[in-house]
C-alpha cells in the first residue's frame, strides 16, 4: 500500500495541515513552470479548506489555478441552480478572491447530453495535461466523487444514480437529485497525486474500510490502494478505527 496517512488532533488542525500541503504541493508546481492543473470537491468537508485557501490567495497564487470540479448533480433545472456545485464553488472559493483562478471549469448539470458532456469533460482534462493534484472527500458509504459502492475502478467520466444512504447524507428529506455527473474512478485514479480529506467519526468505517481492506467495488475509495501518491488527512475521529 503506497497511502499515507496523517492524523491530527482536531479538525482545526487537519485543514492547517491540509493548507500547508497544498501550498507546497502547488509551488513545486509553479517552479516546474507550471499552472496547476487541480480537481476540487464540494461538501461540507471542504468550505473550511477553501475559506482558508481564498485567504491565502496571494501564496497560494490562486490566479494561477486550473480547476476542474470533481462531480456536479444532474439535471440542474433553473430552480435548482442553487443546490448545484458549480453554485457552491461560486459561494464558497470563487467568489471570495480578490483575483479570479486561471480556469475554472465544472461539469454542466443542464446539460442536454449528459454522456457528451461527460466525455468532452474528459477531453478538456487531456487537453490541459491531466490533473496535477485531486482533493477528494469521502461518503459514508465510501463514494469518492460520485462513485457509489459498485463503481468499476476503470470506469470514467459518466451518469451515475445516486444511492439512497448519499441522497440522505446530502438532503435529509427529500432528494432534488437522484443523478449526478462524476469523473470515474479510472479517472481519478490518472491525477498525478491525490489528497483525501475526512473528519468525523461518520466517517471512520469508510475510511478503515478504504485504507486496511481488502479492495473491492463495494467501497469505490478503496481503488485508491492502486495509486502511487495518495494522502489520507484525517482527523482523531475519522481515524479512530485504524
Ligand atoms: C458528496 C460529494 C463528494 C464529497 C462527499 C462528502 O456527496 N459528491 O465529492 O466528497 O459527498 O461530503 P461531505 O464533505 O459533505 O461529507
Amino acid at each position: 500500500m503506497n497511502a499515507q496517512t496523517w492524523r491530527f488532533d482536531n479538525a482545526n488542525a487537519l485543514y492547517y495541515g491540509l493548507i500547508d500541503s497544498l501550498a507546497l504541493t502547488i509551488q513545486m508546481i509553479i517552479e516546474e513552470g507550471r499552472d496547476p492543473v487541480l480537481g476540487l470537491p464540494t461538501g461540507n468537508t471542504m468550505v473550511p479548506l477553501y475559506r482558508l485557501a481564498a485567504e491565502r490567495e496571494q501564496e497560494l497564487q490562486t490566479g494561477r489555478w486550473v480547476c476542474f470540479n470533481v462531480d456536479e448533480y444532474y439535471p440542474v433545472l433553473p430552480d435548482l441552480k442553487a443546490l448545484s456545485f458549480k453554485d457552491y464553488m461560486d459561494r464558497h472559493f470563487y467568489s471570495r478572491l480578490n483575483f479570479s483562478v486561471n480556469r475554472k471549469e465544472c461539469l454542466n448539470g443542464a446539460a442536454t447530453d449528459p454522456a457528451l458532456e461527460c466525455v468532452n469533460y474528459e477531453k478538456k482534462i487531456k487537453e490541459s495535461g491531466g490533473l496535477d493534484l485531486l482533493i477528494l472527500g469521502i461518503g459514508t458509504n465510501g463514494h469518492i466523487g460520485f462513485n457509489e459502492p459498485g463503481s468499476e475502478f476503470d470506469s470514467r467520466t459518466r451518469l451515475i444514480n445516486l444511492h439512497p444512504q448519499t441522497l440522505l447524507a446530502n438532503f435529509k428529506g427529500n432528494a432534488p437529485f437522484q443523478q449526478a455527473m462524476t469523473l470515474g474512478i479510472g479517472t481519478i485514479l490518472e491525477a498525478k497525486k491525490i489528497f483525501v480529506v475526512a473528519h468525523g467519526k461518520n466517517k471512520a468505517r469508510a475510511v478503515k474500510d478504504s485504507i486496511q481492506e481488502i479492495q473491492t467495488r463495494t467501497v469505490p475509495a478503496s481503488a485508491l490502494q492502486k495509486h502511487p501518491d495518495v494522502t489520507w488527512f484525517l482527523d482523531q475521529e475519522a481515524s479512530s478505527l485504524l
